[in-house]
């Protein structure tokens, strides 16, 4: 037990703790792009598919509190690793010798971190914690992306979502160990695509309904 406190109290076993929550956010991200494509297929779908989520009943709620859990280690491990690394190099590199070089993903992380918690709590805010005794998820969902505030709010949102999850999810690969020269063109391909099918994703949704309507 003494062993597995220590590895998770150690730099790398802090790292690893962000790389396995990291790719657990990005697995759901995947899949709440997937649910939420059906906005696409318009009221009946949409609903339909919330329907079939809510139906999960005590499984979706111990992901819920998973997630919640999940998030609290990815965020507490995240400022503890950014105060262990200004405290051990106060005065930065002027040239990065990161591998890979810095990217404006590498560059931000923390900052788009920390706007995306903003975010999801407005989000969450706005569609999770609503009474839908006398409405649909639908109505709630178009009714906010009728208003073009939410669209540009959105819009911004997402694309910091995806600046994030670009150097994310190319950090979190190499640290659960493909970080073979080999592999890092296709791991660095790998990353890009998958920032650019969330920022699309999601991106395309606010904007689809604003118009649809
Ligand atoms: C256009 C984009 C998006 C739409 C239309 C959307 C829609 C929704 C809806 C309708 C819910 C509530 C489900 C329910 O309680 O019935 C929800 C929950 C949630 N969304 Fe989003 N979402 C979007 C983007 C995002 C993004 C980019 C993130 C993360 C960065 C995110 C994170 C979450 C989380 C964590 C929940 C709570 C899940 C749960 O409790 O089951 N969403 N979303």
């Amino acid at each position: 037990m003494n062993w597995l406190v220590n590895t998770l109290a150690s730099s790398i076993g802090k790292k690893l703790m962000m790389a396995v929550t990291g790719l657990f956010f990005c697995s759901f991200l995947s899949i709440h792009l997937a649910g939420n494509l059906s906005l696409l297929g318009g009221r009946e779908m949409f609903n339909s598919y919330a329907e079939h989520l809510h139906a999960m009943g005590v499984v979706l709620t111990v992901a819920e509190w998973g997630m919640l859990l999940f998030a609290m280690v990815h965020i507490i491990t995240g400022m503890t690793l950014l105060v262990q690394n200004r405290m051990a190099r106060p005065v930065r590199y002027r040239v990065n010798r990161r591998a890979g070089g810095r990217t404006p993903g590498s560059a931000t992380m923390p900052y788009t971190g920390v706007l995306m918690l903003c975010f999801v709590v407005f989000h969450l805010l706005n569609f999770h914690f609503v009474d839908k005794s006398e409405t649909t998820i639908f109505d709630i969902v178009s009714a906010a992306f009728g208003n073009p505030n939410y669209v540009v709010l959105y819009v911004i949102a997402i694309v910091v979502t995806a600046v994030h999850v670009s150097h994310g999810f190319w950090s979190a690969i190499q640290t659960v160990g493909a970080n073979h020269p080999k592999y890092m063109p296709a791991i660095r391909g790998l990353s890009i695509l998958f920032a650019l099918t969330v920022g699309i994703g999601f991106g395309m949704l606010p904007i689809y309904v604003f118009m649809a309507l």
